[in-house]
């Protein structure tokens, strides 16, 4: 079977077309960068809504073959920008209802474990998945992918990319940050992991109070990636240490972080875990996830009936049943 995947939650849009054994077709996809501040959803739906028309034709080109030798269409159907995921699962619908052919909507995070499988060959990791929009710790156990942990108010990207936009280091904050840090050395900021969960706000404000106060900036990122990526890593540590497994896998956005990789590979090797990392372009949102999600679920459950399409914001990792995942393998 091939099919189409089309990922829209937040600022990147990307169509991808995978078939079932797992070979990458095509992966097109292009990013918005907002010009001031964070993103808008509606800028952000704008984006998708440009782009979506011309990647679908740029990726059956890529693929080389033709609208007929579509199997499925899958799209992300949450968690996400509202306004976002609506251009998403209406041009999804579209293209299924006028070639005929089956659709099926996926859960996002899911995507980026399952794609983060396919590409490295973890069989049954728990993951760290840590972009703008989510921070995850997530793992398979009694038929569903749970989250072990998450962040109770805004992801680590995010708390990154506030921070750079309030110093005026620009947008994405992430990749200067990291850069200023390796020329920093620590100061005090709140570590807040409460039971298995992580909070960035406070860490956020206390540090943008240190730069107000005039310490040196590179300390103060420096200090911000040593607080926010232990607090990370503490967790999914405890989530390895609680179900055994023998893997552990870093995705998202942040990945891009080689302390944050550093830290998780070492925490992972100290418990004789092997440590993945899928290619960054498969790291971040794409296409390919969404469209071998699409088939994984397909493959399970057969296609969604039109009527239930709909987006769903807030969309949750455990409401999924993943059978096709056996937890007793690893
Ligand atoms: P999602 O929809 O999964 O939340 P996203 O829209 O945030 O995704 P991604 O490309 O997955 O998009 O992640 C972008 C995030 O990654 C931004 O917050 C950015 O600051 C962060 N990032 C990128 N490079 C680095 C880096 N070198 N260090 C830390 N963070 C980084
Ligand atoms: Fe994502």
């Amino acid at each position: 079977l091939i099919c189409l995947g089309i990922e829209g939650t937040a600022e990147k849009t990307g169509v991808g077309i995978v078939d079932s054994d797992g070979n990458i077709l095509a992966m097109a996809g292009e990013q918005l960068f907002p010009e001031k501040g964070g993103i808008h959803p509606r800028i952000a739906a704008e984006h998708h809504g440009y782009w979506i028309p011309k990647l679908i034709p740029k990726a059956i080109d890529e693929a080389g073959i033709s609208y007929d030798d579509l199997d499925l269409i899958s799209f992300s159907q949450g968690p996400g920008l509202g306004p976002a995921l609506r251009i998403v699962a209406t041009s999804a619908r579209t293209l299924a209802l006028s070639l005929n052919k089956p659709i099926i909507g996926v859960n996002h995070c899911i995507g980026h474990v399952e794609v983060g499988k396919l590409d490295t060959g973890a069989v049954n990791p728990v993951t760290l998945y840590v972009s703008g929009g989510n921070s995850q710790v997530i793992s398979h156990e009694s038929g569903r992918y749970r989250i072990f942990g998450e962040t109770l108010d805004i992801a680590a990207g995010n708390c990154l990319d506030h921070f750079g936009r309030e110093t005026g280091l620009g947008h994405p904050g992430g990749p200067v940050i990291e850069k200023l840090a390796k020329k920093g050395s620590y100061v005090d900021l709140p570590y807040v992991v409460k039971g298995m969960d992580f909070s960035f706000s406070g860490l956020l404000s206390a540090a943008l109070r240190k730069v107000k106060k005039g310490t040196p900036i590179e300390d103060v990122c420096f200090s911000l990636q040593e607080t926010a990526f232990s607090m990370l890593v503490e967790v999914t540590e405890r989530a390895l240490s609680h179900t055994q497994k023998d893997e552990v896998m870093l995705c998202g956005g942040v990945s891009a972080n080689s302390r944050l990789r550093e830290m998780l590979k070492t925490m992972s090797e100290e418990h004789g875990a092997k440590f993945y990392m899928p290619e960054m372009k498969l790291c971040g949102d794409n296409g390919v996830m969404i469209a071998w999600l699409g088939l994984l679920m397909y493959n399970q459950f057969g296609p969604l009936d039109i009527r239930d399409t709909g987006i769903i914001q807030r969309f949750r990792t455990d409401e999924v049943e993943a059978p096709w995942v056996n937890s007793d393998e690893s």
